[in-house]
Order: structure tokens, then sequence, then C-alpha cells
């Protein structure tokens, strides 16, 4: 998982609490901008985060998962930024977070982008469609409202329940459309 400082961070924390209640193994790389955006926007920190997974230091280009060798099921990165949107669609790999998502593309496992932002300029839908044509599944920090939420977590929730739903990780954290009677 990588977190960047987009708006958002609350995506990328719950979706690390919930990886970790179902049991999933989780890396998390948080970028300089992510850490203090998480902190700003939640009061969250890599302190916490430790409890729910295993966190890399961005410039650590030595750890496992800057490696293809080292498998994994695929890579999350909410939110994700305009930043690091554009050095992933440019070929560029000199940090941690970059690095690992350069792997996961050139190994083409599951590769979920939430970028956020708006409005998005040509060059934010330029790099998108990139990432979309080298197999990523651009899935924007967009919830629905039709499951009528009163409480910020449900919106939460909701981007969370698509991407665990686009990793194939079996979760009960929403009623899905059409299951009520
Ligand atoms: C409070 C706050 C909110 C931000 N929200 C966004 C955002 O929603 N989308 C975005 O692309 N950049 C946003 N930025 C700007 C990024 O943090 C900035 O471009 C930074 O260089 C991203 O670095 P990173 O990609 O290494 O995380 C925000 C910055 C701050 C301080």
């Amino acid at each position: 998982m990588g977190i960047t400082g987009a708006s958002g961070s609350i995506y990328g924390y719950t979706l690390v609490r919930a990886l970790h209640q179902l049991g999933v193994e989780t890396h998390v790389i948080a970028t300089e901008m992510g850490e203090k955006v998480m902190q700003f926007e939640c009061g969250i920190g890599m302190k916490e985060l430790k409890e729910y997974a295993t966190i890399h230091s961005n410039q650590n280009l030595f750890a496992s998962i800057a490696s293809g060798s080292y498998l994994t099921d695929g890579m999350v990165i909410v939110p994700c930024s305009m930043n690091t949107l554009g050095s992933i669609a440019n070929g560029v790999g000199d940090t941690l977070l970059s690095r690992s998502a350069s792997v996961i593309l050139k190994e083409k496992r599951n590769f979920i982008i939430v970028p956020r932002e708006a409005p998005f300029n040509l060059i934010h839908l330029r790099n998108m469609t990139r990432l979309a044509e080298s197999g990523a599944c651009i899935m924007p920090a967009s919830p629905g409202f039709y499951h009528k939420p009163t409480e910020i977590w449900e919106l939460a929730n909701f981007m969370v329940a698509r991407i665990l739903d686009m990793l194939g990780i079996d979760h009960r954290l929403l009623e899905r459309w059409g299951e009520k009677a």
C-alpha cells in the first residue's frame, strides 16, 4: 500500500485497518507528504499504522517489495497525489513507492490507484490513461451515496469495500446493492 500527500488519507487509514482485520499481510509506504497530510487530516501517524502493517521507509530501495522476486498479490495507492501518479506514469522509480509501483506494473499484478484531485488537468488525465493502458485500475476517490451514508466513516468504507472487491478479498464492510429483500 502506498499513502501519498493527496487529501483523503482516511481512505488509506481505513484500508490498512480493514486488511489487518481480514488477516491480510500488508506493507505500507508513505511519502513524506503522505505522512504529513494523514497527521493533519486524521491525527494518525506511522506509529499508529505500525499496529496494522509493516511500515517501510520511502527511501529504502533495498526493501523486499522493491524487487519483483518478492511475491505480492498487488498494490493499492490510496490516496494517490497527482505528483506520485505523474512519476509512476512516466517510469520514475527513485523512491520505494514509485519503484514498487513500477515492479507491480512490470509483473502485471493487481494495481489499484485511487487518485484525488479536482478538477483534473489534461496532464493528470493523460497520466491516468497511460497507467490504465499499462494495466492499472484507476478508482477515483468518489464514493457513492446510494447506501445513504450519514457518517464520514461510511463514505470511507464505501471506497475501501470497492478496493477490497477489486483485490478479490472477501469482506462484509457494506451491504451490497440488491442484497436487501
Ligand atoms: C492538506 C493538503 C492536501 C492536498 N491535497 C492534494 C490532493 O487532493 N491531490 C493532490 O494531487 N495533491 C494534494 N496536495 C499536494 C501534494 O501533497 C503535493 O503535490 C506533494 O508534492 C505530493 O507529494 P507525494 O506525491 O510525494 O505525496 C495536498 C497538499 C496538502 C498540504
